[in-house]
Order: C-alpha cells, then sequence, then structure tokens
C-alpha cells in the first residue's frame, strides 16, 4: 500500500530553478513528497511559471499589497493551508519569516544557502566568499529559525573557488550542488531520516565524495 506523500509549499521571488530541482525530484515515483502549492512575493517571478507549467497550484503574496507583516504571512498561510500543506521550502524566498509563522510549521521549514554557513549569511553570499577570498565555497541546506540563514545544517557540498571566479561562475558551480542537495535534504527530512539535535541536526545518512575531501590548492604537480 503506498503511503501518501508528504504535501511541500515552497516559496520563491525568483527565477526558481532549486523550486525545478524540487518539481523534478517530485516526478520520480520513489519520492516522498510532491509539491502542493508554490506561494511568490513577487508577482513576475518566473518561478510562477514553471508551477503553472508543472500544474501546481501558483499563488502570488505580494508584501507590498499587505498593510503588515501579519497581513502579508496570514495570506500565505492561508493559501498553505488551502492547498494542505506539510512542509514549507523556502527556494529563493527572500523575506524573513516571523516566529509566529515558523511556530506553525515548528521543525518543518528548510531552506538552501549558496554558502557554507555559518560563513557568509544573508545577500549576496558567493560575493562575500570571493571577497574574503576562500579556496573552498558551496551552499547548505538548513531548518528555518528566526535568524538569518542561522537554524540546524542538515546537508552541505563544497566546490571549489577556481582562481579566475566571478560572481556569476561561482554561482553558477554552486547552484549545480544546490539542486543536487536541496532534494535529497528534503526526502532525508520529510520521512524521518534528520533529528533535531539542540543546534544540530543528526542525519541518517553518510558523507559520499570521491575523496571525503575537497583540496583546494590540490596536490602540486
Ligand atoms: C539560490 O542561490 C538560493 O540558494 C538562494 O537564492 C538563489 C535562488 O535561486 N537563496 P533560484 O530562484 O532557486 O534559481
Amino acid at each position: 500500500m503506498s503511503t501518501a506523500r508528504v504535501r511541500l509549499g515552497v516559496l520563491v521571488s525568483g527565477g526558481g530553478s532549486n523550486l525545478q530541482a524540487l518539481l523534478d525530484a517530485c516526478a520520480r515515483e520513489d519520492f516522498p513528497a510532491e509539491v502542493a502549492c508554490v506561494v511568490s512575493n513577487v508577482p513576475t517571478a518566473y518561478a510562477l511559471e514553471r508551477a503553472r507549467a508543472a500544474g501546481v497550484p501558483a499563488v502570488v503574496v505580494d508584501h507590498k499589497a499587505h498593510a503588515s507583516k501579519a497581513a502579508f504571512e496570514a495570506a500565505i498561510l492561508e493559501a498553505l493551508g488551502a492547498t494542505g500543506v506539510q512542509w514549507v521550502c523556502l527556494a529563493g524566498f527572500m523575506r524573513l519569516l516571523s516566529a509566529d509563522f515558523l511556530g506553525r510549521f515548528a521543525g518543518r521549514v528548510l531552506n538552501v544557502h549558496p554558502s557554507l554557513l555559518p560563513s557568509f549569511p544573508g545577500l549576496h553570499a558567493q560575493r562575500q566568499a570571493l571577497e574574503r577570498g576562500v579556496k573552498v565555497a558551496g551552499c547548505t541546506v538548513h531548518f528555518v529559525d528566526a535568524g538569518t540563514d542561522t537554524g540546524p545544517i542538515i546537508g552541505q557540498a563544497a566546490v571549489p573557488v577556481l582562481p579566475d571566479d566571478d560572481e556569476k561562475s561561482l554561482s553558477a558551480r554552486i547552484l549545480v550542488e544546490e539542486h543536487r542537495l536541496y532534494p535529497l535534504a528534503v526526502r532525508l527530512a520529510v520521512t524521518g531520516q534528520v533529528t533535531l539535535d539542540g543546534v544540530r541536526t543528526r542525519v541518517a545518512a553518510a558523507p559520499s565524495t570521491g575523496e571525503l575531501a575537497l583540496r583546494s590548492p590540490g596536490a602540486t604537480k
């Protein structure tokens, strides 16, 4: 007997490539979740087109059209409630959610961020990494708490920063890993394979890299 798939609500503000990665994962029969609703605070976000193309309800809740943050969040909660959403995935959603909103989905709100947190939280994380001169960058999927990119980490993927990288090339390399990591983290989280342990998590899945290390610089010639 097939168990009902977990219903995801994806909050977006932009192009939606991470949303697409989740939609593509959900198209696989063995994936334990489905995207039940997509909500954008930006009426022109391309992510909405991706949702419509996948036949998923695409809802605009424009923060500029609401008198307060509470009214804005109430409208989002209404859209999520109307589609039976159980878990919330932030995918390039550029608004901070209140503790009250997060409390409605306690321990069931995830986010993807383009840095190896806790380094470089907030905006322009890839540019921050370049400006700081790190040799290894990457992305993180984490539970969302009331801070900015401070929630318990579920998974991370690292990439090298190449000598002639700019914000565009580094962002593109990190985005490839985001699209791999986010569906995996969602699968583990919604199937109970991630347990919260204070600010940390225990994940019932082993790391995977060829050599269990990414070195930059690597071996000298
Ligand atoms: C991604 O890099 C994500 O990590 C960050 O915003 C970007 C959104 O990209 N939070 P997309 O809209 O999913 O393509």
